[in-house]
């Protein structure tokens, strides 16, 4: 098959290496010069573990390229990709399609055959309506199918989550259309994975749907764990009690201080425009965005409180600030929310993230940044877990306490067990747990 992926963002990168993993011909194509010239060096625009060594190993055996050039890769591809941002537009939270739309464009000037053109962008209910019209309009005798096949894949986990999917979504009704997409995913289905073919507007709201019941099972937890912090319970083993019931399930139950992300905030703000626009509003979902919004700023409030409720003149420091571990994404982080009010609030915050800081500098510019935890800790008044990096769950307690000036330590992603910190000396505060 030769794929031609348009966009070469996070999702478009990542499914461009993958396919050419699976042994198809990939053209990436992004009009983004110095992005195109860095990805020919070699040079990777984010960080996902894995990528680097995917993209390299397969632009050496000749099935992957980067080019500028649309025309060639669209008019030699059997399925074109769309792979564009949509994010929030400004004022009104609707998914702004101006770049979906410019690429279904372009597709029209250049595609020659039959050719697949797929939406991997998370786009609204009807949007490949929309591609199909604007195609049909600039080149009425062309032969193609719109389908819509929306991507699931994790940041810091992508490639796994593409190499061994919990499903694949197909929305096309057309035979020919859904051949091609059998072929573009044959190594899953040797392997196994299971397919959800159907309706395009079906799997459009698949993806929605889907990350906006993600975000709901979150904000459920959270609100658990304000409620254990009330009565003296404890979220994780709520968590445990609730997630062997297989109904409802283990996963996505750790409290926290409110999801971020490049996709639950955009993703169930969009939904919910969509929904009000039919007349179908999804209350349980509006609810949950403002209960996430409010949520990240209560972070900061928690963190005055664990430092006797005045912060004016305090120094603390900040472990991570991507909104997740393993990854340099700072998009709707809470890190966002809590470091500027715990500023306002007169403190002075240090920080430290293995891969965010690149990007928070920018975001953040009054933000002191340190060369590593331990730098970050020398002196602070608190220690405060914002990210669950791998390497904040085994610090040195013993260095921790000799390194702050005092044994404050705030953590909002449950990293560390109370009854541990309790006897190593520390003032813990957590996520829905009683200190210990
Ligand atoms: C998400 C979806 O998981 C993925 O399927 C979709 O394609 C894109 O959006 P991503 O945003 O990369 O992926 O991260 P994810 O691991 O899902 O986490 C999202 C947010 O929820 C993060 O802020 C995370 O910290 C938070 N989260 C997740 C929790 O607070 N608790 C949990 O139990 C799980």
């Amino acid at each position: 098959m030769r794929i031609t992926m348009i966009g070469t963002g996070y999702v478009g990168l990542v499914s461009g290496a993958c396919f050419a993993d699976f042994g198809h011909v990939v053209t990436c194509v992004d009009m983004d010069v110095s992005k195109i010239e860095r990805l020919n060096s070699g040079d990777i625009p984010i960080y996902e573990p894995g990528l680097k060594r995917l993209v390299s190993t397969n632009v050496a055996e000749e099935r992957l390229f980067f080019t500028t050039e649309a025309k060639g890769a669209i008019a030699n591809a059997d399925a074109v990709f769309i792979a564009v941002g949509t994010p929030s537009r400004r004022g009104d939270g609707h998914a702004d399609l101006q770049y979906v739309y410019a690429v279904a464009e372009e597709i029209a000037q250049h595609m020659d055959g039959f050719t697949v053109v797929v939406t991997k962008s998370t786009v609204p209910v009807g949007t490949g309506d929309e591609v199909e019209a604007i195609i049909k309009k600039a080149r009425p005798d062309a032969d193609f199918e719109v389908v819509s096949n929306p991507e699931f894949l994790r940041e810091g986990a992508a490639i796994k989550d593409f190499k061994i999917p919990d499903r694949i979504v197909v929305g096309t009704e057309d035979e020919r259309a859904r051949a091609v997409m059998r072929e573009v995913y044959r190594p899953l289905f040797l392997k196994e994975s299971p397919i959800v073919f159907t309706s395009r507007r079906t799997s459009e709201l698949i993806k929605y749907a889907g990350n906006a019941f993600l975000a709901v099972k979150i904000t459920f937890i959270n609100e658990m764990a304000d409620l254990c912090e009330k009565v003296g319970a404890n979220v994780q083993e709520v968590a445990r009690g609730i997630g062997l019931d297989g109904r409802i399930g283990p996963k996505f139950l750790n409290a926290g201080p409110g999801y971020g992300g490049s996709c639950f905030p955009k993703d169930t703000l969009a939904l919910s425009k969509t929904a009000n626009d039919y007349g179908a509003p999804v209350r349980i979902v509006d609810t949950v965005v403002d209960v996430n919004k409010a949520r990240k700023k209560a972070m900061a409030g928690k963190v005055i409180a664990a430092l006797g409720g005045d912060v004016k003149g305090k120094r603390i420091a900040a472990l991570g600030l991507a909104f997740k571990q393993n990854t340099d994404d700072m998009r709707d982080a809470p890190s966002l929310d809590i470091v500027p009010m715990l500023q306002e609030a007169g403190a002075s915050v240090v920080a430290f993230d293995p891969e965010a800081m690149g990007e928070a500098a920018k975001l953040l510019p009054d933000l002191e940044l340190a060369k590593s935890p331990w730098e970050a800790l020398d002196g602070a008044d608190a220690m405060v877990i914002i990210t669950e990096w791998d390497q904040f769950r085994a610090l040195d307690l013993e260095r921790v306490k000799n390194t702050l000036n005092g044994n404050i330590v705030v953590d909002l992603r449950n990293i560390y067990r109370p009854d541990n910190m309790a006897a190593k000396g520390f003032e813990y505060t957590s996520i829905g747990r009683p200190s210990g």
